[in-house]
Formats: structure tokens, C-alpha cells, sequence
């Protein structure tokens, strides 16, 4: 029995949907209230039981290291100053048993290429991926869910959910067949379809999990949708080998890599944040 304790953690994007935010920082570390996207992920990758933590970095990207680092002038002053709520914030950012591993992409050649980087790391074991910008919000956290049915079934996976079809083209989107509630068989893939040609409207959302095979196809992948290497196009050959998994996964996904999908993710976390809820909602009846 295989166990998945790496994720991989695609973060070299330019986020130039944020411009201006982005120009000097990742778009990763945009917080939604006041937690940065990728330390949801690794908290998500944590809470799955995963221990190493791979960063596929690139230039602009050296606030997510600092940001999982020990930050002592910090946490000196804070104590200093007695502020040990704060103290315990910076400290639990990751947990003692945590590795974080950092492999830089030189170029953005795309997110196939991005999980390419992650092999003399992850060798030949099976791995997560997880994209910081979909955040998603489920009461069992998503790579926990998808760590359960990997337990069981032993093969690649893909967090799944249905978009409108007019959509499909922002996606990587599969076509399968049911195999249990909310478990289906992938029969194809592919990356981001005009609505018109879309094999259906189940879409691939920024969570995997990937047998160690996936390096083979990788390698051999060229260029596709938008020029780029692309993760789907080494899924697609992967699939002819082994079995793979769409799983629907039981939460709330926002897009943090849109504007609109960003902004949803802040008015939801600040509903629920402990100490602003209730303000905050008095505050949108008052505006609405
Ligand atoms: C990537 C993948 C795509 C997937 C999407 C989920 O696309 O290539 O298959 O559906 O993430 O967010 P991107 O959003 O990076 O263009």
C-alpha cells in the first residue's frame, strides 16, 4: 500500500491577472482576509498527512520561502513585546514535522514542465499536486478526501466539478464514466476546449494526485494548448497506461485566479472568520 507524503506545488506563474499586485510580489501570497493562497495549500497538504512540501519556484517568488522560513527579528520583537497570540500565528505557519523544498523553474514553459521540475525529489513515489490560486473550502479538506480514495484504488486522480460548458475552455475537462457516487472513470482529456468540441463539462480544478509514470510522459510531452507543456497532455498518455480517477470533490472551489473568483474567496472567508464575522455581515446587509 502506496502512501502519498510529497506535494507539489506549482508557483512560478507570472499572476499577471493581478497586475499591479503581482508586479514585485507572488500572487500566491495574495491573502484572502489574512492568510496568503499558499499557505491554505500547504495547510490543505498538512491536513491530508503529507509531510514534504515542493515549491516550484521561479524569479519574484522569494517572499513564499521567506514566508515558510523562520523569521527570528520577528518573532523576537513580538515576544519582546509580549504579543504571544501573534507569536503563536508566526510560529504555527508550518508545523515542526514539515519539509519545504524549493526547485526553481527557469523558465514558464508550463505546468507540465513545473511538475517535470519535482522529479529528482518526488523519484518513485506518488505525489499531490495542488494549485495555491483554487482555493477550495470543503468541511473535509479536499486533498484529505482525495488521500482517502487513493487509499483504496491506488491510481492517479483528479479533483473534479462541473462548470457551465461555456466555460470549458479555461479548463483541463475529461470524459468518463461512473464508477461509485462521486467517483468516475477517465476514458480522455483534454486541455481546455472551445465549448462546441468539449467532451463534457467536467473540469480538472487544481488538485491530483499522480503515480511517479506520469515523469515518463512528461518528458515526451511537446508543446500544446497555448504553447505551453502541459500537465493534461502527460495525463492523456498517462491514462493509456494506467487507470485514472476524476473524483467530485465535496466543497466550495474559488478561483483565486481571477478577479471575480478572488473577491467571492474574501467575502466567504471574512463571513466565516472568527473575528469578523459577525461585523462584517452587518456590514454587507448594509450595503446590498
Ligand atoms: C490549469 C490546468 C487545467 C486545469 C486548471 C484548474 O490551467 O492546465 O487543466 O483545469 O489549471 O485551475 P490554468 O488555470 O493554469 O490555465
Amino acid at each position: 500500500m502506496k502512501k502519498i507524503t510529497k506535494a507539489v506545488f506549482p508557483v512560478a506563474g507570472m499572476g499577471s491577472r493581478f497586475l499591479p499586485a503581482t508586479k514585485a510580489t507572488a500572487k500566491e501570497m495574495l491573502p484572502v482576509v489574512d492568510k496568503p493562497l499558499i499557505q491554505y495549500a500547504v495547510e490543505e497538504a498538512v491536513a491530508a498527512g503529507i509531510t514534504d512540501m515542493v515549491f516550484i519556484t521561479g524569479r519574484n517568488k522569494r517572499a513564499i520561502e521567506d514566508h515558510f522560513d523562520k523569521a527570528y527579528e520577528l518573532e523576537a520583537t513580538l515576544e519582546a513585546q509580549g504579543k504571544k497570540e501573534l507569536l503563536r500565528i508566526v510560529q504555527e505557519v508550518v508545523p515542526k514535522h514539515i519539509n519545504c523544498i524549493y526547485i526553481r523553474q527557469a523558465e514558464p514553459l508550463g505546468l507540465g514542465h513545473a511538475v517535470l521540475c519535482a522529479q529528482p525529489v518526488i523519484q518513485d513515489e506518488p505525489f499531490a499536486v495542488i494549485l495555491a490560486d483554487d482555493l477550495i473550502d470543503g468541511k473535509v479538506p479536499i486533498m484529505k478526501q482525495m488521500v482517502d480514495v487513493f487509499a483504496r484504488h491506488q491510481c492517479s486522480q483528479l479533483g473534479v466539478q462541473d462548470v457551465p460548458r461555456s466555460q470549458t475552455k479555461q479548463y483541463g475537462i475529461v470524459s468518463a464514466t461512473n464508477l461509485e457516487p462521486n467517483l468516475e472513470q477517465v476514458h480522455a482529456i483534454v486541455e481546455k476546449p472551445k465549448p462546441e468540441v468539449a467532451p463534457s463539462t467536467l473540469a480538472v480544478v487544481g488538485r491530483y494526485i499522480l503515480t511517479p509514470r506520469i515523469f515518463h510522459h512528461l518528458v515526451n510531452v511537446k508543446p500544446g494548448a497555448g504553447g505551453e507543456i502541459q500537465l493534461t497532455d502527460g495525463i492523456a498518455a498517462l491514462m493509456q497506461e494506467e487507470k485514472l480517477l476524476a473524483y467530485r470533490f465535496d466543497g466550495i472551489r474559488y478561483d483565486c485566479g481571477s478577479k471575480l473568483g478572488y473577491l467571492k474567496a474574501q467575502i466567504a472567508f471574512g463571513l466565516k472568520h472568527e473575528e469578523l464575522h459577525s461585523e462584517f455581515s452587518e456590514y454587507l446587509k448594509l450595503v446590498s
